[in-house]
């Protein structure tokens, strides 16, 4: 079954929130989505909680390696936050509303920003291998999206615009806490795609002369139910390789995207930091 009843749907969703509203002591406002390999990075927060997808209701479950799939609630940065570690993907079978699943539990608990991580190719040859690049907007070429079939009313509007979709009020944010922790934040457009495989050197020259800098396949579902419930969305990618045929010689490997984030970990604990600082 790939579309839902809205009515089913919604409950399912307030079922989830309701769990784990039960779990907190103070609603969060912030919410973070932590993709491949980034799982571990931001280490044990302050009063944590976590609480596997296994548990909450109606929750998909990730299959792919470094994906975790838990729930993490505690303290960053004097900040109640809800970390969602690992995710499931277009390409392990889900259904779109699935993947959309834990955006719209966190729009449901209180959330109003959400952080979306990913690991990403790198397209633009100003990238180099280990770059953090802002997501300034995007190209989807994934073939649904999670408000494909009836609108469920309860979370927006039939026919949300993306204009702002990642907020540039948010970015500009980012870019002043990366430069107090001197930490380079480049800017750029994310191409999401069904995968799993990569794609082809002349694909990623195709996507190149759409305008495209990353690629992933991630994050654009989860940004658009975001936007659909009126989410304010800050996007941010870590450049795991360069994408197919841009660095010739190079091998593109699962291996090799989650060395990149193994070794830009710490890093990117500090970009984050410095961001939930300054929020
Ligand atoms: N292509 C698609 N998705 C990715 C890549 C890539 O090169 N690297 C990390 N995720």
């Amino acid at each position: 079954m790939s579309l839902t009843n809205p009515k089913e749907e919604f409950e399912r969703l307030q079922e989830a929130a309701n769990f784990l509203k039960k779990k907190f002591k103070e609603a969060p406002r912030l919410g973070l989505v932590l993709g491949s390999g980034l799982s571990d990075a931001l280490g044990k927060l302050i009063s944590e909680k976590r609480i596997t997808f296994e548990d909450v209701p109606h929750s998909p479950k990730p299959t792919v390696q470094g994906h975790a799939g838990e729930y993490v609630y505690g303290q960053l940065e004097d900040k109640w936050v809800l970390i969602q570690r690992g995710r499931v993907h277009y390409y392990e079978g889900y259904e779109m509303h699935e993947v959309a699943f834990p955006i719209r539990v966190m729009q449901l608990i209180g959330v109003e920003t959400v952080i979306i991580t990913n690991a990403a190719g790198g397209i633009n040859e100003n990238f180099s291998v280990g770059a953090f690049v802002l997501i300034r907007d995007h190209i989807n070429f994934i073939p649904s999206n999670p408000l494909r079939g009836k609108n469920i009313d309860q979370l927006g509007p039939r026919f949300p615009n993306l204009l702002d979709a990642y907020s540039s009020k948010l970015r500009t944010l980012a870019k002043k806490s990366a430069k107090r922790a001197e930490i380079e934040l480049k800017e750029g457009v994310y191409v999401a795609l069904p995968g799993p495989m990569y794609e082809t050197p002349a694909e990623i020259q195709a996507y190149k002369r759409l305008g495209a800098d990353l690629v992933g396949m991630s994050t654009v579902p989860e940004v658009i139910a975001a936007r659909h419930g009126g989410l304010n969305v800050l996007g941010i990618s870590v450049v795991t390789n360069m994408a197919a045929g841009i660095d010739p010689g190079t091998q593109l490997t699962h291996e090799e995207v989650l060395e990149t984030m193994k070794r830009r970990e710490k890093e990117f604990a500090r970009l984050i930091h410095a961001i939930l600082h300054d929020l």
